[in-house]
């Protein structure tokens, strides 16, 4: 199959737009949705400093790739990129020599922020004591070290990799669930808040087939590996009706993305009318008078 746009060869088939693309129309019509995403989420009045959320697979390793293509060459932006390393043996450590091998490459500062020096357990030890799926422990753990992480370096915004399906499974498992809480907290965020670094996301338009093919095709380094304990069960269920509805219906994700990006404002004017506290332990913004991180370890008794 030959390009819609030039002689070459076509690498793939855009269902929504009825195009098939060749590597460098492929590449143009990806980056150009992206830098539009940067365009729209990023406010760029003074240096700033950006610090992308790298895991070392695929999502986050294209956002860091292209961040830096981006915005590495402007003189009043800085990237730098920090890898979580929550202690899973036979997982990070591949995911985290990607990481390593990408920053080296981009010649990105990378910095490993590890569970055991900063909570002192890692996630297989969690995964032998904890009450709970090593996952819910995971994920609240992750989002503290990042955010912790980017106030000690000193940046304005965080990257993560989140893409065109993960967005829209989570706007519908929490409208599902009835979940408004968690929908504001979704990103990418416009409004600064004290103590949150605000999370730009400049791969929600692009759907993961596309990220997928953008890292392969531009030979970027990522992992494959996937985390052991990864069993969101819930989760499955949702990617798999939304790929159902994209199946028969080719732009459903879109539409549903955009749909929420209509009322999000409403969700924001419901949280200005909240109160935000501070964990009396660690001093993070907090919902109760102790954060989740806080009370996960004290359950944990470390
Ligand atoms: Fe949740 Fe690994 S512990 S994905
Ligand atoms: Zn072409
Ligand atoms: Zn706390």
């Amino acid at each position: 199959m030959k390009c819609s746009f030039c002689e070459r060869d076509a690498i793939i088939n855009i269902r929504y737009n009825g195009t098939h693309l060749c590597k460098e129309h492929f590449n143009r019509f990806l980056e150009r949705r992206v830098r539009l995403e940067f365009r729209n989420q990023l406010i760029i009045e003074k240096p700033i400093k950006i610090v992308v959320a790298l895991s070392g697979g695929k999502d986050s390793s294209v956002a860091l790739y292209l961040t830096k293509k981006i915005l590495g060459k402007r003189r009043d932006v800085e990237v730098e990129a920090v890898t979580i390393d929550e202690g899973i043996g036979g997982y990070r450590n591949l995911t985290l020599e990607a990481a390593k091998k990408l920053t080296e490459q981009l010649k990105v500062k990378h910095e490993v922020v590890s569970f055991k020096d900063k909570f002192g357990i890692t996630i297989d030890e969690i995964s032998k004591n904890g009450q709970l799926l090593p996952c819910s422990y995971c994920g609240v753990f992750r989002r503290k070290s990042i955010n912790d992480a980017s106030i000690e370096l000193d940046a304005d915004y965080v990257v993560t990799g989140l893409n065109l399906d993960d967005s829209v499974q989570t706007v519908i498992m929490n409208m599902a669930r009835g979940d408004l809480d968690r929908l504001e907290r979704l990103g990418p965020h416009f409004k600064r808040k004290d103590g949150m670094i605000p999370r730009l996301q400049p791969l929600r338009k692009i759907p993961e087939r596309e990220v997928l093919i953008y890292a392969i095709v531009n030979n970027i380094p990522f992992s494959h590996a996937e985390c052991p304990y990864a069993s969101d069960a819930i989760r499955n269920e949702f990617r798999e009706a939304v790929d159902k509805w994209e199946e028969r219906t080719p732009g459903t994700k879109f539409a549903i993305l955009n749909s929420f990006d209509e009322i999000r404002n409403l969700l924001y004017s419901r949280e200005d009318k909240k109160e935000i506290k501070r964990c009396k332990i660690c001093g993070a913004p907090s919902a109760g008078e102790i954060c989740k991180s806080c009370s996960m370890l004290m359950d944990l008794k470390v």
